[in-house]
């Protein structure tokens, strides 16, 4: 298929455009460069021996967006967006702009082109405050905050835009916590500034960059007092999405299905299997809970075994090794 990815040279999008190379995809991107580096793009060329066309473009410049999509496309992945929390708290505006103006520029780019087939990017932050473990498709849907509102709005501009022309085919993909690297330890997470997330902070620790982490809370009601999160391999997530491309023509309109291991770590954890994959004590303490946390979260991915063909591989060893491979070859990411 020829693939085009939004946000190619981020994390994710990485990736999977690696994946979908290594598949036998023609696969092009483009990526604004707000929050990634082209370096990735030129690692996934070489780790795939195959050419990856590149595009710095914003969604947010409708026309030039119009003349790419004119290109022909057989299927959008869309990766693009703003993902940090407290971020979007003090600026819901960028990310409302960002995200859903952005995601409005390219569904209707697509249209105008005549391409109807999109993965899209939405995470399990849909789900708002978990009722139940673990949680299914159909958990009722809440936004937490202003990022957790975009993932929402645009999910409900592929549900309309569906509603209206059953021509559309859009698989929303609800990822839970995507952690690893690819295993040739060439890309991998690169956040700019002082990461949010739990994996990176942690690899950064174990590589020298930070002096410890902070567990925040030990007294939730989990096992060891300690968060629970359903944390997936990346390349088990890029892999989730070309069964998605294969099995798109199954989608009633569009249709959401979550991609996680069905399995939570807990913070210590996580700490402790990344110590074992990089072989040192990582030094941690325990500090106050941080707001809008979940005690627990984890998904039933039973809905991507029976309509991708889909099931997570990779376990939490594999998870930190590949990490840190990629951490310790690239202390300071792409700019090492
Ligand atoms: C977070 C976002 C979620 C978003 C996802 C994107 C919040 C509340 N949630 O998910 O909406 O979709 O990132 O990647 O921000 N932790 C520590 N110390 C740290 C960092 C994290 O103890 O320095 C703990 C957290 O309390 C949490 C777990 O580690 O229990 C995972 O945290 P994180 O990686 O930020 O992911 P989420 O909070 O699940």
């Amino acid at each position: 298929m020829k693939v085009l990815v939004t946000g190619v040279s981020g994390y994710i999008g990485s990736h999977a455009a690696l994946e979908l190379l290594r598949a036998g995809h023609e696969v092009a991107g483009f990526d604004n460069l707000s929050n990634s580096s082209e370096e990735s793009v030129r690692r996934v060329r070489e780790l795939a021996g195959k050419p990856l066309r590149f595009e710095r473009l914003d969604l947010l410049d409708a026309p030039a967006l119009t003349r790419l999509l004119r290109e022909g496309w057989d299927v959008v992945l869309h990766f693009a967006g703003l993902k940090a929390v407290g971020e979007s708290v003090e600026k819901p505006e960028l990310y409302r702009v960002n995200n859903v103006s952005g995601s409005e520029n390219l569904l209707a780019a697509m249209d105008a082109a005549g391409c109807r087939r999109l993965v899209f990017s939405s995470s399990c932050t849909v789900y708002g405050e978990v009722k139940k473990n673990p949680v299914d498709e159909s958990h009722p849907r809440a936004a937490a905050n202003p990022y957790g509102r975009t993932k929402l709005d645009i999910e409900d501009l592929c549900f309309a835009r569906a509603a209206k022309d059953p021509a559309w085919r859009v698989a929303l993909l609800r990822y839970f916590n995507p952690v690893g690297a690819d295993a040739s330890g060439r890309i991998g997470e690169d956040p700019r500034g002082a990461p949010n997330n739990l994996m990176p902070f942690v690899m950064q620790t174990a590589v020298g960059r930070r002096d410890k982490v902070r567990v925040f809370g030990n007294d939730y009601p989990t096992p060891d007092g300690t968060c629970l999160r359903d944390y997936i391999h990346v390349t088990d997530l890029a892999l989730g999405h070309l069964a998605a491309l294969d099995r798109l023509d199954s989608f009633a309109g569009a249709q959401a299905v979550n991609l996680g291991t069905g399995h939570g770590s807990s913070v210590l954890e996580v700490i402790r299997a990344a110590s074992r994959a990089a072989g040192r004590d990582i030094p941690f303490e325990i500090a106050p809970r941080r707001a809008g946390d979940a005690a627990a979260i984890w998904a039933e991915p039973a809905l991507a075994r029976a309509k991708l063909g889909w099931r997570a591989a990779r376990g939490l060893d594999a998870m930190c090794a590949d990490h840190w491979r990629w951490q310790k070859a690239n202390p300071s990411g792409y700019a090492s």
